[in-house]
C-alpha cells in the first residue's frame, strides 16, 4: 500500500458547526481503527462569516463529552483545495453547488466532491437541520437533538467511507 496520505476536506456554509464536527469525528475514527497516519482531516466554510472563529460551543461540548478532540479555527474554501484534497466532502446541496463551482477556477483538480452524506447507511444525505439552529441568538435553549442528531450523522458516514476504502 502506498505511504501516501488520503486528504480529506470538510464543506459547510459557516464552517463553526457541521464541517468542523465531521472533520473531528472522522479524525477519532480513523484513529480508533489505527489509521491516523493514513489520513489528513481539514475543514472549511463556503462563507467567510465566522473566519478565524472556533467551533461552536454545542459542536464542541458534543465532541469533547465524546474523548473527542475538536481543535479547529474557521477557513474559508480556497481554489487550491481542489488540487490539494483527494476528497471534498460538503453537508448540504448549498455547500455542494457552491464548491462545484469554485472547482471550475482550479488549475489542476483532483478532488472527489460529493455530499458527506452519500455515505450514510440510514440514507440521510444532506445535513440541513444545523443551519436554521445555527442561526438562533441563543443557543443554549434549543438546538441541542440537531447537533446530536449531525454528531450521529457523521459517525456513521466516518465508518462507511473508511469501509468504501478498504478499512
Ligand atoms: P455550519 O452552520 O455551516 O454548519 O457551520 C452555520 C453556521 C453559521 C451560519 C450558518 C450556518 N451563519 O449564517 O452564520
Amino acid at each position: 500500500m502506498s505511504d501516501q496520505k488520503i486528504k480529506v476536506l470538510f464543506v459547510c456554509l459557516g464552517n463553526i458547526c457541521r464541517s468542523p464536527m465531521a472533520e473531528a469525528v472522522f479524525a477519532h475514527t480513523a484513529l480508533q481503527k489505527g489509521l491516523q497516519s493514513r489520513f489528513i482531516a481539514d475543514s472549511a466554510g463556503t462563507s467567510s462569516y465566522h473566519i478565524g472563529e472556533p467551533p461552536h460551543p454545542r459542536t464542541i461540548k458534543l465532541c469533547t463529552d465524546s474523548g473527542i478532540r475538536i481543535d479547529h479555527s474557521a477557513r474559508m474554501l480556497e481554489i487550491n483545495d481542489f488540487d490539494e484534497f483527494d476528497y471534498i466532502f460538503c453537508m448540504d446541496d448549498m455547500n455542494l453547488r457552491e464548491s462545484k463551482k469554485l472547482m471550475k477556477s482550479a488549475k489542476n483538480p483532483k478532488a472527489t466532491v460529493k455530499l458527506f452524506g452519500e455515505y450514510d447507511p440510514q440514507g440521510k444525505t444532506t445535513i440541513e437541520d444545523i443551519n436554521r439552529l445555527c442561526l438562533l441568538s441563543d443557543p443554549y435553549h434549543s438546538g441541542n437533538e440537531a447537533y446530536k442528531e449531525v454528531f450521529e450523522q457523521v459517525t456513521r458516514c466516518s465508518e462507511a467511507f473508511l469501509q468504501s476504502l478498504g478499512f
